[in-house]
């Protein structure tokens, strides 16, 4: 490591070489920050027993080894003995010329940042959502009384009056319709899964959009006819699909636009857990629109409830969406250049018992 010391102790983040036997043969100066220790108090000693870390995470880490391939984990709390667990992002890879031995590279959440924003949103949504819910409980009797009253005061003023107790009452509606988004987040079950035809979920959605609110849109259908079934809630799957299709539909404006849902498989897409388990999500769904884009400066926040780039916009659509695709173990990216947005959904197959069972008593 002599010409490489410098680096190597220069790199911001904990780094670790493991040696074949878990033993850990070098560690830089972050390192030793990170531990709370000395190079020479940890050089040699089991790996584990100096970092505590939250996930079993051997078994990946042998496969790493074995196959040499490189291993990420997101997400885990990683500790010492002398200091507390810190959430953080692990990278492990074989090291090079030294069979058997790996780099760990440990960053703390907040130099991880964005690598690890998929689950601090959900948290974040999470207690952003549940102080909502209280709120919106104890918004809507009052507001009730208030468009009560205002619908009774209408009816003993002055004509020119009236655009008053009409406003009062169309903001009114609004807040109730904001509040019952709010609501549905509390309201959403757990998945109930069963095997789902996607194609169905997609042209139910297709239909009703096409009769409301995105009639002025042409839909246009790419399918793969040879998708196996998906594994899912068709209700709550629906629900993610049509609130896609309302933003691509409100994105392009009255004059319209053209929405593409394609949908393909594909084997060897998975997702890996922090923990280091994985699944496959081989399953593909696209919505793809040719409107203006996401706003440049809500476009890395669009997932998170609240955050509309609309006047009159909730900023849950979205964030009900990516819940419900994370309650389905699936996947859920966006991305966007003016004249071409994609969203796309990654999910699993049913089981083959299940969707064989299911072609039987069908
Ligand atoms: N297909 C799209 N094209 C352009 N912008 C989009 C698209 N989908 C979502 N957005 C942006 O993301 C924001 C958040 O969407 P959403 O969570 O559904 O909330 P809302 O629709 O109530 O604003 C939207 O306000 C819009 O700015
Ligand atoms: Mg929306």
């Amino acid at each position: 490591m002599n010409s490489n010391a410098s680096i190597w102790n220069s790199l911001p983040v904990p780094a670790f070489i493991i040696d074949p036997d878990d033993r850990i043969s070098d560690v830089n100066a972050a390192g030793e920050g990170f531990l709370n220790a000395s190079r020479k108090a940890v050089i040699g000693h089991p790996v584990w027993d100096q970092i505590a870390v939250d996930a079993p995470l051997e078994e990946a880490f042998e496969r790493a080894r074995t196959y040499g391939t490189p291993l990420f984990v997101n997400d885990v709390d990683a500790g010492s003995g002398n200091r507390a667990p810190l959430q953080c992002a692990l990278q492990i890879a074989p090291l090079v010329g030294y069979p058997g031995s790996m780099i760990m590279i440990i960053s703390p959440r907040e130099l991880s940042g964005r690598m690890t924003r998929g689950n601090t949103v959900k948290s974040a949504a999470q207690s952003a959502i549940g102080m909502a819910e209280m709120l919106a409980h104890e918004i809507k009797n009052p507001l009730a009384g208030i468009t009560g009253a205002a619908q009774l005061l209408s009816m003993n003023i002055p004509a020119q009056d009236l655009e008053l107790t009409d406003l009062i009452v169309a903001e009114s509606r609004r807040i109730v319709k904001l509040l019952e988004q709010v609501e549905q987040f509390g309201n959403l079950q757990k998945p109930d899964f069963k095997p789902v035809n996607i194609h169905d979920v997609l042209d139910r959605a297709r239909r009703s959009a096409l009769l409301g609110f995105g009639a002025d849109m042409t839909i246009i259908e790419d399918y793969d006819p040879s998708l196996p079934l998906a594994f899912g809630d068709p209700d709550q799957l629906l629900q993610v699909v049509l609130n896609l299709l309302k933003n691509a539909s409100e994105a392009a404006g009255p004059q319209g636009g053209t929405i593409r849902l394609r949908t393909y498989f594909e084997h060897s897409f998975r997702l890996r857990r922090s923990d280091g388990s994985g699944h496959s999500l081989p399953l593909q769904i696209e919505i793809i629109d040719d409107g203006p884009g996401l706003p440049e400066d809500i476009r890395g926040d669009i997932f998170d409830p609240f955050v509309s780039g609309k006047e009159n916009g909730t900023g849950l659509g979205l964030a009900l969406v990516s819940k419900i695709i994370s309650d389905h173990d699936g996947w859920i990216s966006a991305e966007s250049v003016p004249g071409r947005t994609v969203f796309k959904l990654s999910l699993r197959r049913a089981p083959r018992e299940v969707a064989e069972h299911k072609k039987e008593t069908t």
